[in-house]
């Protein structure tokens, strides 16, 4: 078994037994740090447009902006499932996504992700017959952000729920190793997560899959202008950084008025 397979392996244990904690990585200390803490999925999101890049959403990042991002990650050599997520229109076809989906692979990462269901099976099986490890997405895709005008919660109507159901289990039954669920709504998701035998790693899905994972910029409050309404940050990192640089900022300045503001003239009298 190679690194990869034996992390897929790792994943797949966590099915029934413990809950599965995911966080998004985008750099080497991030990844380091998490690593060292043990977080088992490591994922190199798309997120890395808008909390990184400053895009409004997923669909502007490139190829080349992934495997700079996923070379920096795996430079910390996690021990960790080290899973990158294939950009907007890299996976138009079979082809296309094994090519990239290896070249993600050479950049160090030992799984890729994937948005979609049954639309995007036949590049599942290619990337899987290569021997790389998948992860699915389903419910809400953020690479369709801009086709479905917004980000909303999926699997309310009976259509949406039937064909999430089925996609979960295609996908099941192709290989994914786990499940991404994003905004599905929070009946279905438990119950895709009971149908299903791979771990189920829900984000905005209420909690009751087997798994959850956070873009980690809103888990330590690093990205202040938006904010998930489904994410309590632990922390206040960029308020914390302001503050910090602040004060730091007003005790050079007090250091500095004290060491040249202009000594008090002495008068000097002829005698
Ligand atoms: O891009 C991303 O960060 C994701 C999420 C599931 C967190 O896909």
């Amino acid at each position: 078994m190679d690194t990869a397979q034996q992390s897929e392996h790792t994943i797949r244990a966590f099915k029934g037994k413990s809950f599965l904690p995911a966080l998004t990585v985008y750099d080497y200390p991030m990844t380091r740090l998490l690593d060292e803490l043990g977080i088992p999925m490591l994922l190199v999101g798309d997120s890395l447009g808008m909390v990184v890049l400053g895009y409004p959403d997923t669909t502007h990042v490139t190829m080349e902006e992934m495997l700079h991002h996923v070379r920096a990650a795996a430079r910390a050599k996690p021990r960790g499932f080290l899973v990158a997520d294939m950009p907007f229109h890299s996976y138009e076809n079979p082809d296309q996504a094994l090519t990239h989906a290896t070249q993600l692979k050479e950049a160090g990462a030992k799984g890729v992700k994937l948005e979609g269901g049954q639309e995007v099976a036949p590049q599942i099986q290619a990337i899987l017959q290569s021997g790389i490890p998948c992860v699915g997405h389903l419910g809400m895709l953020p690479q369709r952000v801009v086709e479905e005008g917004g980000y909303r919660i999926k699997g309310r109507s009976e259509q949406e729920k039937a064909s999430l159901l089925e996609n979960a289990e295609l996908l099941t039954k192709l290989g994914v190793c786990a499940l991404v669920l994003e905004l599905v709504q929070s009946d279905l998701a438990r119950e895709i997560t009971h149908r299903v035998s791979i771990p189920t790693i829900g984000i905005g899905s209420g909690d009751d899959c087997d798994g959850q994972i956070l873009v980690t910029q809103d888990l330590i409050g690093g990205f202040p202008w938006f904010r998930p309404k489904f994410v309590t940050p632990v922390m206040e990192s960029a308020s914390l950084l302001q503050k910090s640089v602040d004060a730091w900022r007003s005790e050079q300045s007090e250091r500095y008025r004290k060491a040249f503001s202009p000594s008090p003239i002495v008068a000097h009298h002829r005698t």
